[in-house]
């Protein structure tokens, strides 16, 4: 090669190297802006839940104005309709930032183990909430030794509500016991009043009543058992819950089926149906519908018992805004936050420390009695049992409140802990 061509090869390197020098130095194109978005799921409509719902909503934007929250709601009571939603979303690889998911079962089974979330260990760590969160609340949301998600409440399925302007017209007391129960019912139809309002349109209201009815027939161990294997799903209590269950479908609104949990709770408000057995999201129902003269009482069996569930918010792997999703996680375990979205939402806080002043008569008896109570599952908000077999306790329930066979229904559901894997 001659020396001028090994001349000009040099310079071509140089200029090549000295160009591609400068356009590092050049200032990259700036990357459009990461979108300011957060899209929380939930099955939150009615008038309690939307205005707790809207509270946290409203402190998120306080604190980031520049995030547009999308509402992502699937109506309908406890989820009947959310959850399908849910997971055709999860499944075709669309999650939503983050959704409402029931501490316990429900999230482990359907959404832990199989890999979609992501654990949230150093937000528990920088934000104290292992000191500020019952030791048994952080246990149900653990799993393999990582946490999964933030519990924003605790609800109690096991509540008799009932119009206290009926009642002391009328010189009654809230039945204690199954027995004062059906002479109540009888004295209540007697007057042209409904004694039982249910609202099962989606069949969970059923299986909530028959939870309530199972723990005041058998006590809190024995029906913590039955979703261990220890209590038999063949024995004697389970066959006279059933069939204590088979009599209050005697007493309920003609049709039941045609209506959601708080269109049963109007006809209370209403004065047309003497009681209703539900959650205490009734007590945020009453709230947003003005309605002041309610009164609360155990359901027969269950004084003494607090069938729990909670609300909880996790992040799925690949959620699409991360960022602002984590701190939608950090208000939703703040103090401020829970204080602001219970009261609203018929809750308390699942953290220990919420000044109870803050809430209204009801909640503050329902703080002190997670207090002392004994702490049950519930089943029917994903506490106790994995959802497939919820979903086969529900099929058991759908034909049990039309033909009310006692030998079947109980055939069914111990067939059901058999599928589940649960009972031998
Ligand atoms: C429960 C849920 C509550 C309440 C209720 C009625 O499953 O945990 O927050 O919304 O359903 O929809």
């Amino acid at each position: 090669m001659s020396r001028r061509i090994r001349a000009w090869s040099l310079l071509s390197i140089v200029m090549v190297v000295a160009m591609l020098l400068t356009a590092c130095a050049r200032p990259t194109p700036t990357a459009p802006p990461a979108e300011r978005k957060l899209e929380i799921f939930s099955w939150w409509t009615t008038g309690g839940e939307a205005a707790g719902l809207l509270k946290l909503f409203e402190l998120y934007n306080k604190k980031f104005p520049d995030v547009e929250i999308i509402n992502a709601t699937v109506a309908g009571g406890a989820g009947f309709e959310a959850k399908p939603a849910l997971k055709a979303r999860m499944l075709g690889g669309d999650p939503p930032d983050s959704f409402q998911v029931h501490m316990g079962r429900e999230l482990i089974d359907t959404w832990v183990t199989t890999g979609y979330m992501e654990p949230l260990d150093d937000l528990f760590k920088q934000e104290g909430w292992e000191t500020v969160f019952p030791k048994g609340v952080l246990e149900i949301v653990s799993y393999d030794g990582h946490y999964w998600s933030v519990p924003v409440n605790i609800h109690r399925s096991n509540v008799l509500w009932y119009n206290k302007k009926v009642f002391e017209a009328n010189g009654w007391k809230p039945p204690e016991t199954f027995d004062e129960f059906f002479a109540l019912a009888e004295q209540m139809k007697a007057k042209g009043i409904t004694p039982l309002a249910l609202g099962d349109v989606g069949i969970w209201a059923s299986t909530h009543l028959f939870e309530v009815v199972l723990a005041g027939t058998m006590g809190a161990e024995k029906y913590k058992g039955l979703w261990t294997g220890q209590t038999d799903w063949n024995g004697p209590e389970v066959k006279k819950a059933l069939e204590t269950m088979a009599k209050m479908l005697d007493y309920v609104n003609p049709d039941h089926s045609a209506l959601s949990w708080d269109q049963a709770n109007d006809l209370v408000i209403q004065g047309k149906a003497g009681m209703t057995i539900m959650g205490d999201w009734v007590d945020a129902d009453n709230l947003a519908k003005g309605f002041a003269d309610s009164g609360w009482a155990s359901p027969p069996g269950t004084k003494g018992i607090f069938i729990a569930l909670s609300d909880t918010f996790g992040l799925p792997k690949g959620a699409p805004h991360r960022e602002q999703t984590i701190e939608w996680l950090r208000l939703v375990g703040s103090k401020e936050g829970q204080e602001a979205f219970n009261p609203l939402k018929g809750s308390i806080c699942a953290r220990n420390d919420c000044d109870p002043k803050l809430f209204g008569p009801y909640l503050q008896t329902a703080m002190q009695d997670w207090q002392k109570d004994t702490i049950a599952p519930s089943l029917a908000h994903g506490a106790a049992a994995s959802e497939s077999w919820v979903t086969m306790i529900n099929d058991v329930m759908t034909a049990f409140v039309t033909d009310r066979d006692v030998a079947k229904a109980q055939a069914g559901l111990a067939q059901a802990c058999k599928d589940a894997g649960v009972c031998k």
